[in-house]
């Protein structure tokens, strides 16, 4: 019996059985059960995505729940709550809470006791954070009220103080400036770290002559020193504009409340001292609702991103066999599970792959402030993810080339080589018969004309004799020859720039000063 004949007969044999208007139940109810199931297990599959251990939340107590009459779905409570990610803000919280309580004692709101109260009760509470001894509560919400509300069950009522005078919303926007400063300047170290490094490279290799590119295509000789100096400008353009973030960043929005600012006597002047902040920011609705900060520092990890995938690109085309312009040691390479003589470039690879999410970080935040009203929204707690992945993503990377640069070893006979081929003095020929008189677009016509010729015998230009070059121009004469190797046309470019050794030594004694100032 055939398999359809067969399913046939099972399904002729059950239809008999149940009668008809049954069936037409039971399909329908089916359909609903189902839906119902599909609903119940997404609700559980959702709780249980959260990377977060929720095991022994024991459904904590609303710090707002006063005017609330039902508990919260427990699928929206993990929804709505950050603090699986924003924990990492516990530092900068309490450094922010800190400051808040001693302006409230400063200006006569809490007791020095109950100041001292407080300040001990955080320090404990950090403590046990960086022990893995706090039991964070999704039911708590963020980090805000998880610190707040294990404060007053270990001081009590005075704990209940602390947010006198202050909101979540500047709250948060004061944590995050603080937790982006920290990060700015330690971003800041390794940049220079990788400029140092590119600088002793450009030093010891300033003679070392490579092709220089236009279109990939050999265009003429510079030196390698001369290519890690333009890497080395694109970094301090990303320092700059780092350093010009950091301005806004450090301003302090403590005070603005939730958002119009409190009755308290509050001294924001205080405050932002405290905290090591320039000044308070200016306008409370602005102070809440500004994530401009983010996007800016956003952009700046975007450029250095883009730079650093160009560097990537060139160091994955170097290593290549094609090229075999420089060796990249073991220690930043992998194999291939299948080809057993593969050596991998992975960790250039991967930066240049990380360019992407990091770019995308920056249109996630461009995209969750657009037609924002004012004052603070929810929608603010979506800065922190693309925010911290952008932050860590960077100084992964800027550590990994600051590590990988000094490992670099040029492979000089091949570069040199590969210059020679290319025909890369071309224009060091035509610059010699301007020289002697003759005009430029004539010039270029004759050499255009030489290369040719050189290329039907495959030869390079100077390999030609000299009465080969006389016949496409009789200016040419014995002197030629000099011109015509690589070392004179490196040298040749002997200006402010230009790819000269000894331009690459001056250009590198003058980055080492500016390092030396910043
Ligand atoms: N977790 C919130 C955030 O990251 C803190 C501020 C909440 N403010 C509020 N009004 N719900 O933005």
């Amino acid at each position: 019996m055939s398999v359809s004949a067969r399913v046939f007969g099972a399904f002729q044999e059950h239809y008999q059985a149940v009668s008809y208007p049954a069936i037409i139940a039971l399909l329908s109810n089916y359909g609903r059960e189902q839906d119902v199931g599909v609903k119940q297990s997404y609700r559980e599959a959702a709780q249980k995505r959260s990377d977060f251990d929720m095991s022994d939340d024991k459904g904590k107590s609303k710090l707002w729940g006063g005017r609330f009459t039902e508990a919260t779905d427990a699928f929206v409570e993990r929804f709505t709550a950050s603090v699986a990610f924003d924990r990492r803000l516990y530092h900068h919280d309490i450094e922010g809470s800190i400051a808040h309580a001693s302006m409230l004692n400063k200006v006569g709101i809490l007791s020095s006791e109950e100041l001292e109260q407080i300040i001990q009760g955080l320090k404990e509470i950090k403590s046990e954070i960086e022990n893995d001894k706090f039991q964070w509560s999704i039911s708590l919400e963020d980090v805000h009220m998880n610190i707040e509300a294990a404060l007053t069950s270990r001081i009590g009522d005075v704990g209940k103080k602390l947010h006198t005078g202050r909101s979540r919303n500047d709250q948060v926007a004061t944590d995050i400036r603080l937790y982006v400063r920290d990060e700015i300047d330690q971003i800041a170290k390794l940049i220079i770290q990788l400029q140092t490094a590119l600088l002793n490279l450009a030093e010891a290799e300033a003679e070392t002559i490579m092709p220089g590119f236009t279109h990939l295509q050999t265009a003429q000789p510079i030196s390698f020193g001369h290519h890690m100096m333009a890497w080395f400008e694109m970094l301090s353009r990303d320092y700059a504009r780092l350093l010009d973030c950091r301005k806004r960043v450090n301003l302090s929005p403590l005070g603005a409340a939730a958002l119009a600012g409190t009755t308290y006597p509050i001294d924001r002047e205080y405050t932002a001292e405290l905290l090591g902040f320039e000044k308070p920011t200016s306008n409370s609705l602005d102070s809440v609702s500004d994530r401009d900060f983010a996007i800016e520092i956003a952009s700046f990890a975007s450029i250095l991103m883009t730079h650093l995938s160009r560097f990537s690109e060139e160091l994955v085309l170097w290593t290549s066999a094609q090229f075999n312009f420089i060796d990249l040691p073991d220690r930043f390479c992998t194999g291939s599970s299948i080809m057993p003589q593969k050596k991998n470039p992975d960790v250039p690879e991967l930066i240049r792959g990380k360019t992407g999410r990091v770019n995308g970080h920056l249109v996630s935040l461009l995209t969750l402030m657009k037609s924002q009203p004012l004052a603070y929204n929810k929608d603010n707690q979506e800065d922190k993810e693309p925010l911290f992945d952008l932050l860590d993503t960077v100084k992964d990377c800027v550590f990994a080339y600051s590590e990988m640069m000094p490992a670099v070893s040029c492979k000089k006979e091949v570069m040199y080589d590969a210059a020679k081929r290319g025909y890369a003095t071309a224009t060091d020929l035509a610059d010699y018969l301007v020289n002697k008189g003759l005009a430029f677009r004539d010039a270029h016509e004759v050499v255009g004309k030489s290369v040719a010729f050189a290329i039907e015998k495959e030869k390079d230009l100077s390999e030609l004799s000299l009465q080969d070059l006389q016949s496409f121009s009789e200016l040419i004469e014995e002197d030629v020859f000099s011109v015509l190797t690589l070392e004179g046309s490196v040298n040749a470019r002997d200006h402010l720039g230009g790819t000269a050794p000894n331009q690459v030594r001056s250009a590198v004694k003058a980055a080492r000063t500016e390092l030396g100032n910043r």
